[in-house]
C-alpha cells in the first residue's frame, strides 16, 4: 500500500476523532445526554487507538524489521489495560471513585512523559521548538504521574498522614529549580550537541527523576480531603502534558484532546475552589481541615435534638414540600437505593419533593448526581444550589441526609470559619429540619454545624440506609398510599 493512503486515513480519522471528543464533551454538560457523551467520546477514543496501527504501513526500512514485535507489544498493552479497566471500572464502589480518578489521570500523565522519554531517548527530537515543547511535555507529565499516585495512595488509605516537614516549601523550591535547570541544560545539549560533564542519556534520566520527585513532594504535604482538588489540577497538567506530546508528534487528536482535557480540568479546580470559596494556593500551600478551629462547646447557643426515624418519617408523610439534601455520608452508606424508595412513598401520598446538590457535596464533582442517577431518580428532581435555595424558606421540611459542611450556616456568619464565605444550601431557612448521621462526627472541614443546634432542627442517628428503612417501615405502617 502506498504511505500517502495510511497517512490520509489517520489524518481523517484523528479529525474525527477530536471532533467526537468535544461533542462528547458538550453531552457531558448535562447529567441528561452524558451516558451518550461518554459513548460518543469513547467511540473517538477507539478510533483513534485502532487507526494508529496503520502507522505500521508508514514504518521507514530501518524499522520494519521491529514492526511485528511492536504491534504484537501494543496489543498486549492494549488488552492489559484495557481489561484491567473494564474489570475496575466495573467492580469500582461510588466512594473509590476519586482513587479510580487518580489513577487514570496519573497514566495519561505517565503516557505523555513516555512519549517524551521515547523521542529523547531515541534522539528523535530536533529543532529548538520541538525540543522545548517535548520537555516541557516530560516535565508536567512526569510531575502529574508521581503526584497522582500520591493522591490515589492517600485516598485509597495506604499514606493516612499528611507528610510534613519543616522548610517543606523551601525543599520543593530547591526540587523545582534543580528540575528546571536539569531540562534547560538537556534542551542546550540537544540544540548544541552532547555534554562534556555527563552523557545526555544520564541527563534524561537525572531530569525525569526531579520532575517525579517534585510530583511526589508537592503532593504528600497536602491533607486527604483536598485530594479531589489536587487531582483536578493534576487532571489539567496531564491535558496539557498530552497536548504538548501530540504537537510534538503531529498529532491532532492528541492536540485537541489534550488541550480539552486541559481546559476542562483547569475549569473544573476553579469551580471546586470557588464552590469552597477558597484559592487554588490555599489547597496547594495550606494544611485544610487538619487543625480546624472548633467553636467551644459553651459557644454554641441550642442543643442536639435526638429523634427517631419514624417519627421524622410520619411528620414528612404530612408535609406538603420536602426538600432532599444529600451528601458524603449518603454515599458512604450507599443508601441511594432506599432514599428513592422513601421519596417515592412520599410522592404516593401528595408530598412534594426535590432534591438540592451543592457542587462540592461528597468528594468529588457531580457525585451525588451520579449517585442519584444509579437509584434511576429523574433529572426534573434534582436541583444546583443557584436554582433551588430560594425555595428553603417556603419548604416544610429539610431532609440532609449525610451531608454535613454544605448546610452549615458558620458559612454565612461566623468569619473566623474555614468555610466562611463558601455557599451554602439554606436548609436553615425551612420550617422543620431532619439531619441523618451517624453521631457527632464533623464533616470534612472539622467544624460544628450550628444548623443542628437550631430550634428548628432534629437529628436521627443512624447508618443512612438503615434509617431509611426504618423510615420506609414507618410510613408503609400507616397503610396508605404505597409506591
Ligand atoms: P461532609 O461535610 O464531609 O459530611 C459528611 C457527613 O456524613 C458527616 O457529618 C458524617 O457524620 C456523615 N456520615 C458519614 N457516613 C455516614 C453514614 N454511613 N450514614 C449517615 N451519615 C454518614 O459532606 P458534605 O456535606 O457532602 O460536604 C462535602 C465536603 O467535602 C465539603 O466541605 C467540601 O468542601 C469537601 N470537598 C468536596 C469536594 C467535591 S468536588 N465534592 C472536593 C474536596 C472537598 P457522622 O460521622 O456523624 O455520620
Amino acid at each position: 500500500m502506498p504511505a500517502i493512503l495510511p497517512i490520509l486515513v489517520i489524518a481523517l480519522t484523528n479529525l474525527v476523532a477530536a471532533f467526537l471528543f468535544l461533542y462528547g464533551l458538550r453531552r457531558m454538560s448535562s447529567p441528561v445526554t452524558a451516558p451518550s457523551g461518554i459513548f460518543v467520546a469513547g467511540i473517538g477514543m477507539v478510533a483513534a487507538i485502532a487507526v494508529s496501527f496503520l502507522y505500521g504501513f508508514t514504518a521507514s526500512a530501518a524499522t520494519q524489521p521491529y514492526l511485528m514485535t511492536n504491534m504484537a507489544l501494543a496489543v498486549v498493552a492494549l488488552l492489559l489495560g484495557g481489561g484491567a479497566a473494564w474489570w475496575s471500572g466495573r467492580k469500582v464502589a461510588m466512594t473509590d471513585m476519586p482513587q479510580m480518578v487518580a489513577l487514570y489521570n496519573g497514566m495519561g500523565g505517565g503516557a505523555a512523559g513516555a512519549i517524551a522519554a521515547v523521542e529523547l531517548f531515541g534522539g528523535r527530537t530536533t529543532g529548538v521548538t520541538e525540543i522545548i515543547v517535548t520537555l516541557v511535555g516530560a516535565l508536567i507529565g512526569a510531575i502529574s504521574l508521581s503526584g497522582s499516585l500520591i493522591a490515589w495512595a492517600k485516598l485509597q488509605g495506604v499514606i493516612n498522614k499528611p507528610w510534613r516537614i519543616a522548610s517543606q516549601q523551601i525543599l520543593n523550591g530547591v526540587v523545582m529549580a534543580l528540575t528546571i535547570a536539569a531540562g534547560a541544560y538537556l534542551a542546550v545539549v540537544l540544540v548544541t550537541g552532547p555534554s562534556p560533564f555527563i552523557p545526555t542519556t544520564v541527563l534524561i534520566i537525572v531530569f525525569f527523576a526531579l520532575a517525579l520527585a517534585f510530583g511526589v513532594l508537592m503532593t504528600l504535604p497536602i491533607g486527604g480531603a483536598d485530594m479531589p482538588v489536587v487531582i483536578s489540577i493534576y487532571n489539567a497538567f496531564t491535558g496539557l502534558a498530552v497536548g504538548l506530546e501530540g504537537f510534538v508528534l503531529q498529532n491532532p487528536a492528541l492536540m485537541i484532546a489534550g488541550m480539552v482535557v486541559g481546559a476542562a480540568g483547569l475549569l473544573l479546580t476553579m469551580l471546586m475552589a470557588k464552590a469552597m470559596n477558597r484559592s487554588i494556593a490555599n489547597v496547594v500551600f495550606t494544611n485544610f481541615g487538619d487543625a480546624a478551629p472548633t467553636q467551644a462547646q459553651g459557644d454554641i447557643k441550642g442543643s442536639l435534638k435526638p429523634t427517631e426515624a419514624s417519627d421524622a418519617a410520619i411528620f414528612m408523610r404530612y408535609a406538603s414540600k420536602v426538600i432532599i439534601i444529600p451528601g458524603y455520608g449518603l454515599a458512604v452508606a450507599q443508601g441511594q437505593q432506599k432514599l428513592f424508595d422513601f421519596v417515592k412513598l412520599l410522592q404516593a401520598n401528595g408530598v412534594s419533593v426535590k432534591f438540592a446538590i451543592h457542587p462540592v457535596a461528597g468528594r468529588m464533582p457531580g457525585q451525588m448526581d451520579v449517585l442519584l442517577a444509579e437509584a434511576g431518580v429523574p433529572y426534573d428532581m434534582i436541583f444546583q444550589l443557584d436554582d433551588i435555595n430560594e425555595d428553603f424558606a417556603s419548604t416544610d421540611v429539610a431532609l440532609v441526609i449525610g451531608a454535613n459542611d454544605v448546610v452549615n450556616p458558620a458559612a454565612r456568619t461566623d468569619k473566623s470559619s474555614p468555610i466562611f464565605g463558601m455557599p451554602i444550601l439554606n436548609a436553615d431557612q425551612a420550617k422543620q429540619v431532619y439531619v441523618v448521621k451517624r453521631g457527632t462526627g464533623k464533616g470534612y472541614a472539622g467544624i460544628v454545624n450550628t444548623l443542628f443546634y437550631g430550634d428548628n432542627c432534629e437529628m436521627v442517628y443512624g447508618d443512612a440506609e438503615d434509617v431509611l428503612v426504618k423510615m420506609i417501615e414507618a410510613v408503609r405502617g400507616l397503610g396508605k398510599a404505597a409506591a
